[in-house]
C-alpha cells in the first residue's frame, strides 16, 4: 500500500461530551465493532469520579488509565480508525482542547434528557473557531428525553451550529421503536432484549409503504411520516463540503448502551469523515500527502513510574512516513534525533512500530526534549501553529516548602509545565514563581506529585488574578509601551516561552488598560498571531 492509499485510510477524530454523556460508552461501542475489543467494560473510563478531588489514588488510577486510552486505534471496513481521548472533567480542559489541535474531526455526543450542557459548549466553540467537521450524537434514547426537533433547536441556538439530521428516533424512552436512518433510508428496530446484538437495518426507501405500519403501529408510523416530511422541508440537504468546512453538521439519534445507532453512525462517519488534513505551520501549509515527514507533539504523558523519569511524548504525523531508528530534526532545539522503540497505538495497547503514516499517532519515549507544540521534519525547518495555551482560570504563588530541595523543585515544576498540567509565569519585578491552572484540581495534582515524583514541596499563596494577558505591542519601542511596562511592572510575568504576559486582576482592569493604551494589544491566548 502506497503513501496515498494510507492516507486514504484513515481517520482520526475524538469524542467529546460534557462527563456522564456517554463517550466512554460510545468508545467502547465503537471498538467492539472493530473487533478491537471482545466484550464491554473493557475501556475503562477515565473520569475522576464525583467528590474524588482528594483522593490521589484516584487520580494516579486515572493518569494510569489515561495512558492506556489516550489513543484508541482499530480497523474497520478496511479504515483504520484513531480515536484520541478527551478527558471530560473540566478540571482537564486544557488537555482537551491541545487533543483537538491533532484531530481531523469529532463526534460530539449528547445526553437527550440534559441537552446541550457546559463543558459541550465550551469544546464545540472550540471546534467551531477552528471549522473542524462535527457529527452529533445524540445519546439515551432509550430514556425519556427532550423531544428531537426542540433538540435539534437547542444544539443550533447553544452550540452556534447548523445542523441536518440523518437519522430520527420513532418515540423516546419507554416507547421508543428505533430509528429511520435517513442517510440510507433504512429502518432500524429496537428491541429491548436484543441488547447489545447489531440487527442490519431494513431497506425503506418509500416511507409510504403500507409495511411500515405493519412493523411499528399506524400511529408511530404516521409520525414518522409527519416528522421527516418536516425533517426535509426544515433542513437543508446533506453536503458533504459544507460539513468538511464545518458549516454543518449531521445529527445522528441512538443509544450507545444498547449499541442503538452506532454502527449507523460508524457507517456514515468511515464515509464522509475527512481524511488526514493539511497543516499550517509558521512557513507554509503542509500537505499530508508530501513525501516528508513531518509532524508534532500535542501531549506528553510522564511515566508512572517515579524511578523512570521517562515520558511519553504524543506525535500527530501531518505528511510523510515516520520511520523507526531514522533521524528526525527537532525544530526547536536544531537537534537531529532518532528512536528505536516507538509506540503505536490499538485499542488498549501499545507495540512499537516500524512505520506510521500521516494521521497516526506514535509515542516516543522522551527524556526531557519535548514540550507541547514542538515539530519534528525529515530537516525542514518548520514550526506547526495551534497548539496555544488559553488563559488559565486560577492562579497562586509557588513557594519552596523545603530549603534543601530546590532544584528538585525547579526541575519537578519544569517538567510537569511541560506536560502541559498548568502553565508557569515569572513576575518581571522579583522572580517569583506563579502557577496558572484551569481547575482547582491541578494545584493538588501538582503538590502531590512533586512529592512523589520528585521529592520536592511547595506550598501555595493566593493571588488575586483574573486573566492573564498576553500582551502584543505594536510597537515595543513606542512610548506606550513603555508607558505600560512602567505603569504595571508589578502585574508582568513571562510564560514560559518568555512571552510577555499581563496579569490582570479583573475584568475591569483588562478593559481599562485597552483603554489607556489601544497600541498594547492583550490576548488571552498565548498563540495570537
Ligand atoms: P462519559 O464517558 O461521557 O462520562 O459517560 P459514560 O460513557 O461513562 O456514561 C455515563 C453513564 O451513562 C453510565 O452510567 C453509562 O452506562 C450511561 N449510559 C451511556 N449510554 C447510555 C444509553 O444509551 N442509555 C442509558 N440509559 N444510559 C447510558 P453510570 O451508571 O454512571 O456508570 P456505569 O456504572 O454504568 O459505568
Amino acid at each position: 500500500m502506497d503513501l496515498l492509499e494510507e492516507i486514504e485510510r484513515r481517520r482520526t477524530f475524538g469524542i467529546i461530551s460534557h462527563p456522564d454523556a456517554g463517550k466512554t460508552t460510545l468508545t467502547e461501542k465503537l471498538l467492539l465493532f472493530g473487533g478491537a475489543i471482545q466484550e464491554a467494560g473493557a475501556v475503562k473510563s477515565n473520569k475522576i469520579k464525583k467528590g474524588a478531588t482528594s483522593d490521589f489514588m484516584e487520580i494516579e488510577r486515572q493518569r494510569g488509565i489515561s495512558v492506556a486510552t489516550s489513543v484508541l486505534a482499530f480497523m474497520y471496513k478496511d479504515k483504520k480508525i484513531n480515536i484520541l481521548d478527551t478527558p471530560g472533567h473540566k478540571d482537564f480542559a486544557e488537555d482537551t482542547f491541545r487533543t483537538l489541535t491533532a484531530v481531523d474531526s469529532v463526534i460530539v455526543v449528547i445526553d437527550v434528557a440534559k441537552g446541550v450542557e457546559e463543558q459541550t459548549e465550551k469544546l464545540v466553540e472550540v471546534c467551531r473557531m477552528r471549522n473542524i467537521p462535527m457529527i452529533v450524537f445524540i445519546n439515551k434514547l432509550d430514556r425519556e428525553g427532550k423531544d428531537a426537533f426542540d433538540l435539534l433547536d437547542e444544539v443550533e441556538q447553544k452550540l452556534g451550529l447548523k445542523v441536518i439530521p440523518l437519522s430520527f428516533p420513532i418515540g423516546m424512552g419507554y416507547d421508543f421503536k428505533g430509528i429511520y436512518n435517513i442517510w440510507e433510508k433504512k429502518l432500524n428496530l429496537f428491541s429491548g432484549d436484543t441488547k447489545q446484538t447489531v440487527s442490519a437495518g431494513i431497506e425503506f426507501t418509500d416511507l409510504d409503504d403500507p409495511e411500515l405500519d405493519k412493523m411499528i403501529g399506524d400511529a408511530a408510523a404516521e409520525t414518522l411520516r409527519e416528522e421527516i416530511e418536516l425533517v426535509r422541508e426544515v433542513y437543508p440537504d446533506f453536503d458533504k463540503d459544507a460539513y468538511l468546512n464545518g458549516e454543518l453538521q449531521p445529527v445522528f439519534f441512538g443509544s450507545a448502551l444498547n449499541n442503538f445507532g452506532v454502527k449507523e453512525l460508524l457507517d456514515c462517519f468511515i464515509e464522509i469523515a475527512p481524511t488526514p488534513q493539511p497543516k499550517m505551520s509558521d512557513t507554509r501549509l503542509v500537505d499530508s500527502k508530501e513525501n516528508k515527514f513531518t509532524g508534532f507533539v500535542f501531549k506528553i504523558h510522564a511515566n508512572m513510574d517515579p524511578k523512570h523519569r521517562d515520558r511519553l511524548a504524543f506525535v500527530k504525523i501531518v505528511s510523510g512516513v515516520f520511520k523507526r531508528n531514522t533521524n528526525y530534526l527537532h525544530v526547536k532545539l536544531g537537534k537531529k534525533m532518532k528512536f528505536s522503540s516507538p509506540n503505536a497505538f490499538f485499542a488498549e495497547k501499545k507495540e512499537i512500530v516500524d512505520e506510521s503514516f500521516p494521521g497516526d499517532i506514535v509515542g516516543l519515549h522522551d527524556t526531557g526534549n519535548f514540550k507541547i507544540g514542538d515539530t519534528l521534519t525529515e530537516g525542514e525547518v518548520l514550526e506547526f501553529k495551534g497548539v496555544p495555551s488559553f488563559s488559565p482560570e486560577h492562579f497562586r504563588y509557588v513557594n519552596n516548602a523545603d530549603p534543601m530541595k530546590a532544584k528538585q523543585l525547579a526541575k519537578g515544576l519544569d517538567q510537569l509545565m511541560d506536560e502541559g498540567v498548568a502553565q508557569l509565569f515569572t513576575l518581571d519585578l522579583n522572580g517569583r514563581k506563579v502557577i496558572g491552572t484551569v481547575g482547582a484540581l491541578q494545584f493538588e495534582v501538582i503538590q502531590y506529585r512533586l512529592e512523589h515524583e520528585y521529592g520536592a514541596k511547595c506550598s501555595y499563596e493566593n493571588l488575586n488574578v483574573h486573566k492573564a494577558c498576553w500582551v502584543e505591542p505594536e510597537d515595543d519601542q513606542s512610548d506606550e509601551f513603555k508607558d505600560f511596562k512602567r505603569v504595571k511592572q508589578r502585574y508582568l510575568a513571562k510564560d514560559k516561552k518568555e512571552q510577555l504576559v499581563f496579569l490582570a486582576d479583573s475584568a475591569f482592569t483588562v478593559q481599562m488598560t485597552q483603554q489607556k493604551y489601544p497600541t498594547v494589544k492583550l490576548h488571552f491566548v498565548s498563540e495570537y498571531k
